[in-house]
């Protein structure tokens, strides 16, 4: 793809959970697009120097670990970020917690902890970067079809995709001064780690709920966020985009 037309040379971006999965495939796209890239991830410290390795051909790349949930983490990425980048053009909430229960098996930490990943880091992280977002900057919330479509056993994570939604509505009028534009991505039934212990026959049932008869590629959801994150988005802001494959 022509470079110009994405216009990410001169661009800073930061992908939460960028050591694997979706969030891999991000940092990959956004680097080959001309970015400088940040990320963060939460345990996988070999996983985030390898990919740092294996990119910094492409321009600068930095691997910070830092849990999404906590608040004081937040508050020492943002510092951080600002000395190594100085802004944050593109600012993409990927990293995510899935709980998988019945919900009346659902204990009271496992929704804690969920909520704390999925709505409340969302919330604290785009809060404290705010300052370090240009004029014309994205925010990108990854979401997910859950939210659209019924998924058995996934009433709190679907709960939690649904406020972050609501932060992309919201925040799109409240950041819209600086002509920031704020926009969530959902993905649907998406190969990442989960695949590996997840028995055959689910998957061909998960597979078979897309109209086109797959699970998608963390490249296929990448893709779209190089749309929103390029100058090819600036005239959509607050929608909810569904890459599915057609659920
Ligand atoms: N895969 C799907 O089918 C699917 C469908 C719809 C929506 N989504 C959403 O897409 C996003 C990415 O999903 P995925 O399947 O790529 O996930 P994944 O393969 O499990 O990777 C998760 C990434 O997030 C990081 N992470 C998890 N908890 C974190 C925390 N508390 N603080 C910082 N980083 C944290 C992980 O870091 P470590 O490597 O250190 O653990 C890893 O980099 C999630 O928001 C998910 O809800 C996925």
């Amino acid at each position: 793809m022509n470079v110009d037309v994405l216009q990410l040379k001169d661009k800073v971006a930061l992908v939460t959970g960028g050591s694997r999965g979706i969030g891999k495939a991000i940092v990959k796209d956004l680097m080959e697009q001309g970015a400088a890239v940040a990320f963060t991830y939460a345990n996988s410290t070999e996983k985030a120097k390898a990919l740092e390795g294996e990119l910094s051909s492409l321009g600068t790349i930095k691997g910070y670990q830092s849990d999404a949930s906590n608040l004081d983490n937040i508050n020492q990425l943002t510092d951080a970020i600002e000395k190594d980048f100085g802004k944050v053009d593109i600012l993409i909430n990927n990293a995510g917690r899935f709980v998988s229960k019945p919900f009346d098996e659902v204990t009271e930490d496992e929704f804690e902890q969920l909520f704390a990943t999925n709505v409340k880091g969302p919330f604290f992280l785009v809060q404290k970067m705010v300052r370090l977002i240009p004029e014309g900057g994205r925010v990108i919330n990854i979401s997910s079809g859950s939210t659209q479509h019924y998924v058995p056993m996934s009433s709190i994570y679907a709960a939690s995709k649904g406020a972050l939604e609501q932060f992309t509505r919201t925040w799109a009028r409240e950041l819209s001064a600086k002509k920031i534009t704020v926009n969530s991505l959902l993905p649907g039934y998406t190969a990442t780690d989960w695949v590996s212990d997840t028995p055959e026959e689910q998957m061909q049932w998960m597979a078979g709920q897309a109209a086109l008869g797959e699970l998608g590629t963390a490249e296929d959801i990448s893709r779209a966020v190089l749309f929103l994150a390029s100058d090819l988005g600036r005239w959509v802001t607050g929608q909810q985009l569904s890459v599915d494959g057609g659920l």
